[in-house]
């Protein structure tokens, strides 16, 4: 049996419960999207929670092949506005994103110093597709804050040119 960090299986844990915010968040923000009667955009947050259930498979495997149990910690709290805001949503859609790659390259330099590069690879991969997810999201937010309520409109019959999917 592989001799486990301590630090990195709790590195792991941590990225699991991160994940199923992402996953419960963006699932409830494409079913939002959808009933406001914006397809393109609910799609968009479709594909990102499927690319966040991959990401939480792929941590489940390791730490099952860790001998560890993955047991997510922590409260899942998805943002919802009731009524909807469509900016404040995407903005807190980002945020996930960005604590996301804040976690994973803190995980990456710990893989390092704990000398599990399996794990470190397995976070690297992660870390770009982060990378991907905060760009399109920080993409369509500049296109909304440029030009506004056209913008919307427009997004509301088709949808953004970005996939923002990523498994
Ligand atoms: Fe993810
Ligand atoms: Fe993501």
């Amino acid at each position: 049996m592989l001799a486990v960090s301590p630090k990195v299986v709790e590195a792991l844990q941590n990225a699991l419960h991160h994940e199923l915010v992402s996953i419960t968040q963006y699932t409830s923000h494409h079913e939002v999207f959808e009933s406001m009667g914006y397809p393109g955009l609910s799609k968009m947050l479709f594909d990102d929670a499927k690319g966040e259930m991959a990401h939480y498979e792929q941590i489940a495997d390791r730490l099952l092949f860790l001998d560890v149990m993955p047991r997510a910690k922590g409260k899942i709290e998805p943002l919802l506005l009731d009524p909807p805001d469509i900016v404040k949503m995407l903005e807190a859609d980002r945020e996930l994103e960005s604590a996301a790659i804040t976690e994973y390259n803190e995980a990456i330099r710990l893989c390092f110093k704990e000398n599990d590069h399996g794990s470190r690879g397995l976070f690297e991969k992660m870390l770009v597709e982060e990378e991907t997810h905060y760009d399109n999201l920080d993409r369509l937010l500049k296109l909304i804050e440029t030009h506004g309520a056209p913008y919307l409109a427009r997004l509301a019959a088709q949808p953004p040119e970005m996939g923002a999917g990523g498994a």
